[in-house]
């Protein structure tokens, strides 16, 4: 082999041996965490939110750990699910839904009269989602190819909007958070489902974490109003938001009547 090709491939392993080793460092975020990531270009430039480091996006290619077995009990969704009172009938998102882990229970809990909205940045996770949706014989579930910016959801049109180990890898969580506003009824809710960034035992990436405080003062500027944080699940936080009602039309002022005519 000529010398030149000869350390061409050389350096050509070097850069896939340290491609590797950060795959199994990021990918080792945690016991349970066999996490692939996507590097993205944030909106921000510097990759950084109100103080906060925004999160790599989860790789499709590691959708797998979203189905994990030991998932059920580290994050018991149904009763997550129970705990938000979903009325069937309901019209819902679940906004970066992944291969569809909540959306099909969701489908399951608002019944044939009612729709999943199930969106996410990657046609690949989406692709995922319809086998499993198939797989499972539900029908009231509609992927949408979402962007970073708008989760491209109808205006004014859902009843309950779950994000689920989602909105700290938004990359740009404000533009997020308005287009989330607009497509809300008035009352209704927003609901941020993220492992406790309080808590230095949960098992997980500083930045795949956030503290209540910081989603309140992240979520509230933008016009929802804070309702309360369940604290039941063993590591994540249930933060619900519910968009007000419009302000009521000030009342018109009565026309004073004129006074009546004196004869003369
Ligand atoms: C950690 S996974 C969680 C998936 C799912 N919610 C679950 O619990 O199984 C995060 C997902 O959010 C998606 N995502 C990240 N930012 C998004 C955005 N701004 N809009 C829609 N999807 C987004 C990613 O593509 C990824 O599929």
């Amino acid at each position: 082999m000529p010398r030149f090709a000869a350390r061409l491939v050389v350096v050509w392993s070097v850069i896939v041996g340290a491609c590797a080793l950060e795959a199994q460092t990021t990918s080792s975020k945690s016991a349970p965490a066999k996490r692939k990531q996507t590097r993205r270009a944030p909106a921000n430039r510097d990759g950084m939110y109100m103080g906060r480091r925004i999160a790599d996006v989860m790789s499709w290619e590691g959708a797998e750990w979203l189905f994990r077995e030991t998932r059920v009990q580290e994050e018991q969704p149904e009763a997550m699910l129970d705990a938000l009172k979903i009325p069937r009938g309901a019209t819902v998102a679940d906004v970066g839904a992944g291969a569809g882990y909540h959306s099909i229970r969701l489908a399951k809990r608002v019944g044939a009269k009612g729709i999943v909205l199930a969106t996410d940045l990657q046609p690949e996770m989406l692709r995922m989602l319809r086998d499993n949706a198939r797989a499972a014989r539900v029908t009231n579930i509609k992927p949408i190819l979402a962007t970073q910016d708008d989760p491209k959801l109808p205006v004014d049109k859902l009843d309950l909007i779950l994000m689920v180990d989602v909105y700290h890898e938004c990359t740009d969580p404000a533009a997020t958070l308005n287009s989330i506003k607009q497509a809300l009824k008035p009352g209704g809710r927003l609901v941020l489902v993220e492992f406790r960034g309080e808590d230095p035992e949960v098992p997980i990436k500083p930045e795949h974490k956030m503290t209540l405080a910081q989603v309140r003062r992240e979520v509230e500027p933008i016009g929802l109003e804070f309702k309360e944080s369940l604290e039941f699940l063993p590591w994540q936080h249930v933060i619900i938001f519910a968009k007000p009602d419009p302000p009521k039309p000030a009342p018109t002022k009565a026309e004073p009547k004129p006074a009546p005519k004196t004869g003369g």
